[in-house]
């Protein structure tokens, strides 16, 4: 395998509103549909899509949710020998609201997600002799996800961590090491910094500092603003195509999806940013997060049309 995801798995219950109600307020929604979900499992959809051989490590509970996200994986060409179903557990749900601008609010239950441990580790480790690239994200114990980071290290194999959900506590020691991607939204980088990155200038010097403190590289997800990112003492942002988004639920595991598989084909950072964004971008003009993820065919035609207008841009 070249890319192994050890996350979460969640059923999403997606509602639609005009709008986000206010505390104490009930409000009309249009729609409810359950989709495939959870960021580890949607992370290994988007790679498996760019058809890099992709596997998971997770847990779903023994119930109707489990075996419609074990079939999505499955479905995507994801090895899912790694999930198990957890007998005493029931699988992790997210309810979400989605609103008339894309934008989306997510409250998580992490039923069987919490009951990843240690023999799922010690799955992990074997997947990790046979892969090039680990990626993580916090919606499982993030004890584990250290230690996760720690066996990937004594594999010499890269890692792309997404610190999502933010942690309430300090991000560990093993996120700030030369082998590890990180990979921020606004909110997170603002957290770690302690600083507002709502100016370009502000997010490059963001993600400088945190290389500085010891990661290999970052990549920030900027939303409509693109992806800032920096492997050393300059940071650069992509930005994404013009598109028409209708729901943001699962960009940001859109990204961090291409951005492994185009580092598995041993492509330069910069260019696996520019498949990463253009995932990004395709991922929100379609409803849901494992359904939305773009296929290979659809993020090169985008990469080259970024191409296009950036060379149109740049011309004198
Ligand atoms: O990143 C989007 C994902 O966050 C959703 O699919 C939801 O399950 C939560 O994990």
């Amino acid at each position: 395998m070249s890319v192994v995801v050890f996350g979460s798995a969640n059923m999403d219950i997606i509602v639609r509103s005009p709008r986000f109600p206010a505390a104490g307020e009930t409000i009309i929604g249009s729609s409810v549909h359950t989709m495939p979900g959870g960021k580890g499992a949607n992370q290994a959809v988007a790679a498996a899509r760019l058809g890099c051989r992709t596997a998971f490590v997770g847990r779903v509970g023994a119930d109707a949710f489990g075996s419609e996200l074990r079939r999505s994986l499955a479905d995507a060409g994801v090895d899912v020998s790694g999930l198990r179903t957890d007998s005493r557990s029931e699988t992790g749900i997210a309810c979400i609201v989605v609103d008339d601008t894309a934008e989306n609010r997510i409250i998580i239950v992490a039923g069987a997600n919490d009951a990843v441990g240690g023999d799922d580790l010690d799955w992990l480790r074997i997947e990790l002799h046979r892969s090039r690239i680990l990626l993580v994200q916090l919606e499982l114990r993030l004890d584990l996800v250290a230690e996760a980071v720690r066996a990937a290290a004594a594999e010499d194999v890269r890692v792309i961590a997404d610190p999502a959900p933010a942690p309430l506590e300090p991000l560990p020691k093993e996120f700030f090491q030369p082998h590890v991607v990180l990979t921020p939204n606004e909110t997170e980088i603002e957290a770690l910094v302690g600083y507002s990155v709502a100016t370009d200038e502000s997010a490059c010097r963001a993600a400088v500092e945190l290389t500085a403190r010891g990661t290999g590289a970052v990549a920030v997800k900027l939303g409509a603003r693109g992806v800032c990112w920096s492997t050393g003492d300059v940071a650069e942002i992509v930005r994404p195509p013009a598109v028409v988004a209708v729901d943001s639920v699962g960009a940001g595991d859109a990204v961090n999806g291409a951005l492994a598989a185009a580092l598995t084909e041993d492509l330069p950072f910069r260019t696996a940013v520019r498949w990463a964004v253009a995932a990004g971008a395709l991922a929100v003009t379609r409803p849901g997060a494992q359904p939305a993820m773009p296929n290979r065919q659809e993020v090169l035609a985008c990469v080259s049309e970024m191409d296009q207008t950036t060379a149109r841009d740049s011309r004198p």
